[in-house]
């Protein structure tokens, strides 16, 4: 098995506050990791420490053999990183100025030197894939939330990753558009795509990850298959967590 992401005894403040404590965390290449815990629980600066976007400040942290050190270390090895993680924020985050195409298109131009018709047919082949195939050529904000996510998501494909990371990809999207967006991602999921999802939809989690990862105050306190952690909570701030999130 390769291990795409490897975690041991990552410690990151911000401050005094003290907001990732020991985290050890292993991915396989193909598994979909779900983390799931209240806000302000430390979700999302896990995963920005995963592709780089956060420092840490003791630990180890390696994604697909390349070793990240702590306080920004290996400037070179976070290149490498940012190239094979895509990431998937609640906000979309697409360039307005530009059209859905060339969002798709900048990053394979810029940072892998792709040829501007290859990176065309890249995008549209990513379009069609998550549905959108004959939105290329207007702006985001022509799109609505759902499409616009699904856009986030085809410009993160583009770069060909070996793991994709989503903070809350539905949380910002009216309810009606939520499932297009869970759809693509479970398809992702099928084919083999290595995922750390942050999500509170819990339907969703259930169904398609191999793991469930509960954080509570920066700290893995439960970990498990999802249907052991949904239906038979071992800690008790799970089970406090999971009857407030489930009651709804
Ligand atoms: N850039 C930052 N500077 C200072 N504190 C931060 C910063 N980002 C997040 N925090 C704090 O770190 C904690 C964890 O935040 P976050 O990872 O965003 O939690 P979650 O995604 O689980 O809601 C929170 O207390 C938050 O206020
Ligand atoms: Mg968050």
């Amino acid at each position: 098995m390769t291990q795409i992401v490897k975690i041991k005894g990552m410690n990151k403040y911000f401050g005094k506050l003290h907001v990732l404590k020991d985290i050890d965390l292993t991915v396989e290449q193909g598994e979909v990791v779900v983390i799931i815990g209240a806000s302000g629980s430390g979700k999302s600066t896990l995963i920005r420490c995963v592709n780089g976007l956060e420092e840490f400040e003791s630990g180890t942290l390696e994604v697909d053999n390349h070793p990240l050190a702590p306080k920004g270390g290996n400037q070179k090895a976070l290149a490498e990183i940012r190239k094979e993680v895509g990431m998937v924020f609640q906000q979309f985050n697409l360039f307005p100025h530009l059209t859905v195409r060339k969002n798709i298109m900048l990053a394979p131009m810029k940072v892998k030197n792709a040829a501007q018709v290859v990176a065309n047919a890249t995008a549209e082949r990513l379009l069609n894939r998550v549905g959108i195939g004959n939105q290329a050529d207007k702006y985001p904000s022509q799109l609505s939330g759902g499409q616009q996510q699904r856009v986030a998501i085809a410009r993160a494909l583009a770069m060909e990753p070996r793991l994709m990371l989503f903070d809350e990809p539905t949380s910002a999207l009216d309810p009606e558009m939520i499932g297009e967006v869970l759809d693509v991602m479970r398809e992702l999921a099928k084919e083999g795509m290595t995922m750390i999802v942050v999500t509170h939809e819990m339907g969703f989690a259930r169904e398609v990850a191999d793991r469930v990862i509960y954080i509570h105050e920066g700290q893995i306190v439960e970990e498990g298959k999802p249907a052991d952690v949904f239906d038979n909570p071992q800690n008790e701030r799970t089970q406090s967590f999971l009857s407030r999130v489930l009651a709804h």
